[in-house]
């Protein structure tokens, strides 16, 4: 046993649209957003994960996204983790990895992915596996399906690429030359449920008659949602967020308080506001159109009880 320590990381991410379309084969505009979460990975006697950020005690407040409890760790982590390490061919290895996070968990911003790819990147450091970037997509696509149920994918490769880009499942990651968008992130309060939500939004595509043609329009946003970004037109964005937003509502995978931070953005002057990654709780985003517009928004959403992320 040596006493070499490996580190691997892995960014947050936030989807600007396509959200569970892009589970059933439609494209998703994804924002990459810098490291949030980093694993550093020893040889240890046996396997085992630490997460201090996401086990900590509940506060006071129970609108803030932080103080999740230890349901913010998903049940089943023990499971992913073997079903990672038997895509990377391995039995699990006797390390320890403990893990650093900037992002809440279960907040719609791709907490579960980046864990997996920071954890997956680390071991493949340590253990000198020779990994490649696609062998550890795979190995954390396998991870994340645990929590996910259908993961499409998008998470795991916003969660290793900075920048902007359109996924598609098919087609795989095209990175955008475009600036990010000013954005708020605010969480609802309620931890996000996204396996759940996935099946919500399957269901109802099945089995209400309108379904295929809401999924189709909420698919179709994307194109002129990436023409909008790269032209920096934040009314024609917003209003592509905004009516995102309504589909999701439509699909079930909304909730109030998502509702009602969307529409305090609205009524407040945002150009588009919608929920981000998986929802029934989690994270919404309000975009803006300048940055001295944000300690007013801040204030608005805060005095109604949310929490800024970012
Ligand atoms: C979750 O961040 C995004 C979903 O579309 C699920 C997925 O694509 O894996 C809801």
């Amino acid at each position: 046993m040596t006493g070499a320590i490996h580190t691997g990381c892995a960014g947050s991410k936030i989807i600007l649209l396509g959200e569970h379309a892009v589970v059933h084969g439609e494209d998703a505009l994804v924002l990459g957003m810098p490291e949030a979460v980093c694993a550093t990975c020893r040889h240890a006697d046996g396997f085992s994960v630490s997460i201090p950020a996401w086990t900590a005690p509940s506060g006071e407040n129970s609108r803030t996204p932080r103080n999740t409890g230890r349901d913010a760790i998903p049940d089943g982590m023990t499971g992913a983790f073997h079903c990672m390490f038997s895509k990377m061919k391995i039995d699990p290895p006797a390390v320890a990895l403990e893990v650093t996070a900037g992002i809440p968990a279960r907040a719609g911003l791709g907490a579960s992915a980046a864990l997996g790819v920071a954890c997956a990147r680390a071991i493949n450091s340590l253990l000198n596996l020779r990994l490649t970037d696609d062998d550890i997509f795979e190995a954390v696509l396998a991870f994340e399906n645990v929590f996910h149920h259908n993961s499409s994918g998008v998470d795991i490769r916003a969660a290793a690429h900075v920048g902007c880009g359109l996924y598609n499942r098919h087609r795989g990651y095209i990175a955008i030359e475009a600036d990010l968008p000013l954005l708020l992130v605010v969480h609802s309060g309620v931890p996000g449920a996204t396996g759940d939500t996935v099946k919500r939004f399957a269901n109802r595509l099945q089995s209400h008659p309108d379904g295929p043609r809401q999924l189709k329009r909420l698919g179709e946003l994307t194109r002129p949602g990436k023409s909008a970004l790269v032209q920096r037109d934040w009314r024609s964005l917003g209003a592509l967020m905004t009516e995102a937003h309504r589909i999701l509502s439509w699909f079930d995978v909304s909730s109030p308080q998502l509702d009602n931070i969307c529409r305090l953005a609205m009524r407040h002057g945002a150009p588009g506001a919608k929920l981000t990654g998986g929802g029934g709780g989690g994270c919404a985003i309000i975009l803006l159109e300048r940055e001295d517009q944000r300690p007013a928004m801040r204030q608005i959403v805060q005095q109604a009880g949310y929490t800024v992320i970012m």
